[in-house]
């Protein structure tokens, strides 16, 4: 191949990767052809403008450059409720004589870029700056590998989108950095506003683009029209839906779940449709009248960090909880928040009494992402050196401090008999931590393998522990031996192993000797499986061998059996949305029984995706990739026939 060829099978080849997330060689092959390339253009001193050589950075820049946008960039009117929603839409209906179809995107919250394309060729990126004025950006840019270095439409054109760090990149980033990215806005931002352009490629950044602010002589009749061209030149769009119904506009964005999406949105955006409605429409000096982003309630907010406790878990890991001044977030108010470990609070430099950054997702417990300012009289976090709850020296274990006195530590003995107790474990029914508490402090049990010795006489001495509910704990103790290997090795509480990676283990090694006789390099060698996550493997099966071999005395020593012959084997499934007669979790085990494989996201591999409920982008991923898709009564159908 020469130059040209290669230039433009390399960016093929990126554009189905990155854009597509529809890779058609693999890595490998990517490399060789690049470097191929590398060679070719050391050999002739030439590099193509458009050669993906150009997006790893060079020299640090000096400085940024002001540019000036071929049109003004317009930023968006906000609301933050549906009936505010509801009185836009009344006026535009005034204004127009009928309800404009609207289209509705997600409203990304990163750093609004604008790239000029002139001859095909990507000729500048700048921010947004004042709408009029911005900053020449265009070595960052380049680095964004789904971003096109050049497109197959000729004319001039200025497209405006938002570069993203997308959640994964941003934890991938996180798990080695010095000092980690406190959110994917500030993560893009600063990587963008970067003179070292080799420190812009590292953030592995993304960019979605929604507008085209200006394209000459060229004209488009609406947004969809846009969109399809944006496509059509290879940039990542992300349009979700077009109606004149505003009903069906909220039920839509109240269907969104932003913690399901691998980037973050701060709203929707609702833009009418049709540009001649827009010409109607026109514009204030600051927005256009035809668009209106329905903003989501916040996630994040600063609050004082008051005082750090320390919290012994199963492992006997030492975690830290941060208490904070109770500030609202969500609606709800927070008063704590975890800070993962004590390499944490090094790594985030957060101490007492400064203002710390704070995060809430879903049910999930808050996190401190970082301080936002260090307040006078602030002090340090002190590392403990004793257990909190049984005053055992502690060890420390890189990031981490664990209390060893495994047996003696109420706090962790408690901890584990939980949840060896879960449905997830040994599925012992009414193990509550107020239970586990009792069984320590009045039976003494301090190990899981001791619920096996006891006897409806010792329940007898439990407050509250009667006839009826020692039979059913007794019955359920009795059933629990009969658990298959994956929720076996859940309820070890090995650390670092939770059930996805209990799962692959069983599957791996078909047996607990199996695992326990498994070196470093035989677990890392199974996908998502790190070093950390072996070595504690490792660990446990060193200090451990006791437990067991007395769980196999006690008869429990399940075997994985591969399920073959079922009538779904092979046949891979995704579940999105709520079904009413299942749960996810029981869903999947239908679907596993009878041979089939339940992945959590949509791809290429996927055959089959059931769609309950309110399901939401993981349905119109399956779309748009033609899968077949099925509801709650034909899945029914399908386990029954
Ligand atoms: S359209 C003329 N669409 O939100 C209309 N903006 O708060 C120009 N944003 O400055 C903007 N997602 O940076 C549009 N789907 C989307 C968006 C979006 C994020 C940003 C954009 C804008 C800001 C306004």
């Amino acid at each position: 191949m020469n130059m040209r060829e290669l230039v433009n099978k390399l960016n093929d080849l990126a554009y189905r990767y990155y854009v597509l997330d529809d890779p058609i060689v693999s890595d490998k092959e990517y490399d060789a052809l690049y470097d191929e390339l590398l060679k070719l253009e050391a050999e002739s001193g030439t590099v193509l403008p458009d050669s993906p050589t150009k997006r790893v950075g060079g020299e640090p820049l000096k400085q940024f450059v002001p540019h000036t946008h071929i049109r003004r960039l317009y930023s968006l009117d906000k609301c933050n409720s549906f009936d505010e929603l509801r009185a836009w839409f009344e006026k535009l209906k005034t204004a127009l004589g009928s309800a404009p179809e609207c289209t509705l995107e997600y409203k990304l919250d990163g750093l609004t870029v604008c790239l000029t394309y002139r001859d095909g060729q990507l000729v500048c990126g700048s921010t947004r700056g004042n709408g009029e004025v911005g900053e020449n950006v265009t070595e960052q840019i380049k680095t964004i590998r789904s971003v096109p270095l050049s497109i197959p439409y000729k004319g001039e054109i200025e497209v405006q989108g938002e570069g993203i760090m997308r959640i994964s990149a941003l934890n991938k980033y996180n798990a080695t950095a010095a000092v980690p990215l406190k959110n994917p806005r500030n993560a893009v931002a600063g990587a963008i506003r970067n003179l070292d352009v080799k420190e812009t490629a590292k953030r592995n950044l993304d960019a979605v683009f929604y507008n085209i602010n200006f394209s000459g002589d060229k004209v488009f009749t609406s947004q969809t029209e846009q969109i399809e061209f944006l496509k059509s030149n290879r940039f990542k769009t992300d349009m979700c839906f077009v109606s004149n119904d505003i009903e069906e506009i909220i039920a839509q964005i109240q269907a969104v779940d932003r913690n399901a999406l691998d980037f973050a949105i701060d709203g929707m955006v609702i833009k009418v449709n049709s540009s001649n409605a827009r010409t109607v429409l026109g514009y204030t000096d600051k927005f256009p009248k035809w668009a209106m982003a329905f903003k989501f309630e916040a996630e994040e907010t600063t609050t004082t960090l008051c005082d750090v406790a320390w919290q012994v878990g199963r492992t006997g890991k030492l975690t830290p909880l941060a208490l904070l001044e109770p500030v609202e977030l969500c609606g709800a108010t927070v008063k704590r928040a975890t800070l993962n470990n004590y390499g944490d609070i090094v790594r985030k430099g957060v101490t007492i009494g400064s203002r710390v950054f704070i995060r809430r997702s879903n049910d999930v417990i808050p996190e401190i992402l970082g301080v936002a300012e260090t307040r006078d009289g602030a002090r340090e976090i002190s590392k403990p050196n004793k257990c909190p709850c049984c005053g055992h020296e502690l060890i420390e274990d890189g990031a981490n401090l664990f209390c060893p006195n495994f047996y003696g530590c109420r706090a962790q003995a408690v901890a584990r008999i939980v949840q060896f107790c879960t449905k997830d474990c040994m599925d012992i029914d009414g193990v509550s931590i107020k239970t586990a508490e009792l069984l320590y402090d009045v039976l003494g049990v301090h190990s899981p393998t001791m619920l096996y010795d006891l006897t409806a006489d010792d329940l007898a001495k439990i407050d509250g522990f009667k006839a009826k509910k020692i039979n059913n704990f007794l019955t359920a103790v009795r059933n629990s031996k009969n658990v298959d290997l994956p929720h076996f090795i859940n309820a070890l509480c090995i650390d670092n192993v939770g059930k996805v990676t209990a799962k692959d283990l069983a599957e791996h090694f078909g047996s607990v000797d199996g695992l326990a006789a498994a070196t470093v390099e035989e677990l890392t060698a199974i996908q998502d499986v790190g070093e950390i996550v072996a070595a504690s493997i490792v660990d446990y099966f060193a200090r451990h061998s006791d437990v067991v071999q007395k769980f196999k005395s006690l008869g429990i020593n399940p075997e994985y059996v591969k399920r073959t012959g079922g009538k779904l084997e092979g046949l891979k499934f995704v579940l999105t949305g709520a079904l009413s007669e299942f749960t996810r979790d029981g869903a999947a085990r239908l679907i596993e029984s009878l041979g089939g494989i339940v992945q959590s996201s949509v791809s290429k591999l996927t055959d089959i995706v059931v769609a309950g409920e309110n399901a939401g982008s993981k349905l119109e991923k399956a779309r748009a990739l033609g899968k077949k898709i099925i509801d709650e009564i034909e899945f029914k159908n399908l386990l029954n026939t």
